[in-house]
């Protein structure tokens, strides 16, 4: 059966930063899908880098030229935020069996609370596999270089923020 319209697809995460392994997500998410909404939580419960709105803005910094992607933060529960997008599929990234109990629960639990979601996993770039937000705040609080794993809008604030407050990693 066709669909008259394809479903909006909405990737949700903390982004605290935005890494190339969340751009190789997007990519491929476009393959399936004509729009995807990146949506940024507001309130990570955890001590953030950045707030959401900076994370917001870098990212739709990095997608300027992409009017296929939208960029929005959201508070509260997420399966409201799709309602509110207009939005039935969730795009999550697994990176190893080490992700899957994690992004399981959380897949039946959105299903649970609003059953028309559908959550669609994709596999990530294998180079940047090892890849998460948490190294790189750890590798650039430590002054390391961070280069081509993130874009490089983030870079620039990143060196920034760690430069001026000397925040240890979260
Ligand atoms: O990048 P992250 O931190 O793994 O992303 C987690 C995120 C934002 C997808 C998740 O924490 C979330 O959806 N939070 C919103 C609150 C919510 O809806 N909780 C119930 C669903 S399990």
């Amino acid at each position: 059966m066709t669909q008259p319209h394809a479903p909006r697809a909405v990737f949700p995460g903390s982004f605290d930063p935005f890494h190339v392994g969340h751009v190789a997500i997007v990519e491929r998410a476009l393959r399936i899908f004509p729009q995807v909404v990146v949506g940024v939580l507001q309130n990570t419960g955890k001590d953030s880098v950045f707030e959401a709105d900076e994370r917001a803005e870098m990212i739709r910094e990095h997608y300027r030229d992409t009017p296929a992607v939208e960029v929005r933060s959201f508070d509260g529960l997420l399966v409201n935020f799709m309602q509110d997008m207009n939005a039935t599929i969730i795009i999550r990234g697994m990176r190893a069996v080490s992700d899957f109990e994690y992004e399981f629960q959380m897949a039946l639990m959105n299903r649970r609370l609003w059953p028309p979601v559908e959550t669609v996993f994709l596999t990530p770039k294998e180079e940047v596999l090892y890849l998460s937000s948490r190294l790189v705040r750890e590798v650039v609080a430590l002054g390391g270089d961070v280069t081509g794993l993130v874009p490089d809008a983030v870079r620039q604030r990143l060196e920034i923020r760690f430069r001026e407050t000397n925040t240890p990693p979260g």
